[in-house]
């Protein structure tokens, strides 16, 4: 119970001192896992509407926000297959990602929208918006965009069970499972057209770097996982960073509970 309370007054106070980074540098990748995504959980941020968009089996909309990630956690949600990107022109694509952003966090990304231009590897003058559907926890010292892209490592097993597929090596094994376009066709029909974006426009590009600047989600996102923020009017990427979460009132009401929480603690002993 002690480690307990320490953990979340941890976890507040780390909350309040953290500062939403609106522009940087990083580097993206891809993945698909068919989970459900982080940020479909309603504690993530800040909604407007409600947290992305979850999908049942059959990629029917699935509205209980409460229910688990068929991967590990014993639920029947998995990701909507809309969520996979797609190509405007040959410089511009929309897509989602599995974010992490160093010194920020999911209450900062979740849903929020951004700007990637790339600046390697072949990318160099091509951009996407994004919207951050998901977190990446794989190096948290590092700001990474992984765009959402079928073809890739099911680490979880949530494909193999959502197709109930033995897997087979089709839905991507250890490291760099498809080394061409038409190893998409091996795929489910489901999946083939996010996976054809990979070869079409993001010429199988490994991990381009990018600069990132939040911008206010387009509606061609928003429409797809049916998430807004309650602070699309308020942010200014042109600072950098929020330094305060969105409102004064709700820094101090984060405030007063670590400091409800610290007296807990201290009463405990811990
Ligand atoms: C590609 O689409 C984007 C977004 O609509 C637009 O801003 C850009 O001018 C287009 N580029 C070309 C080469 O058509
Ligand atoms: C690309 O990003 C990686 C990982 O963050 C970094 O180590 C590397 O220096 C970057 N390369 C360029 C050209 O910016
Ligand atoms: C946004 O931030 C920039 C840089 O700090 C500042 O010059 C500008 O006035 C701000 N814009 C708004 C609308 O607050």
């Amino acid at each position: 119970m002690a480690v307990l309370q320490a953990i979340v007054l941890l976890a507040t106070v780390s909350r309040v001192f953290a500062a939403d980074k609106l522009t940087g540098t990083g580097s993206t990748g891809l993945y698909w896992d068919c989970c459900k995504p982080s940020c479909s959980w309603t504690e993530k941020g800040p909604w407007l509407t409600h947290p992305v968009q979850t999908c049942k089996k059959d990629d029917s909309p699935l509205n209980d926000f409460t229910v688990g990630s068929a991967c590990g956690q014993g639920g029947t949600a998995f990701v909507c297959n809309n969520q996979q990107p797609w190509a405007v022109n040959d410089t511009f694509s929309y897509g989602f990602t599995s974010t992490f952003i160093p010194g920020a966090s999911e209450f900062d990304w979740c849903c929020s929208c951004y700007e990637l231009n790339f600046l390697n590897n072949g990318l160099e003058g091509k951009r996407m918006i994004v919207q951050a559907s998901n977190t990446g926890y794989d190096d948290p010292s590092r700001t990474i965009f992984g765009v959402g892209a079928p073809g890739e490592k099911d680490y979880a097993n949530g494909c193999m069970d959502r197709y109930d597929s033995d897997g087979g090596g089709f839905l991507g094994k250890e490291g760099r499972p498809l080394t061409k376009r038409s190893d998409c066709e091996a795929l489910p029909k489901a999946l083939q057209q996010g996976c054809f974006w990979r070869f079409d426009w993001f010429l199988d590009a490994y991990k381009p770097n990018m600069t990132f600047r939040r911008v206010k989600c387009p509606k061609a996102l928003t429409d797809v996982t049916g998430c807004i923020r309650n602070d699309e009017d308020k942010f200014n990427a042109s600072a950098g960073t929020n330094a305060a979460p969105s409102s004064y009132g709700e820094s101090f009401s984060l405030l007063a509970t670590s400091l409800i929480l610290a007296a807990g603690a201290l009463a405990f002993n811990i």
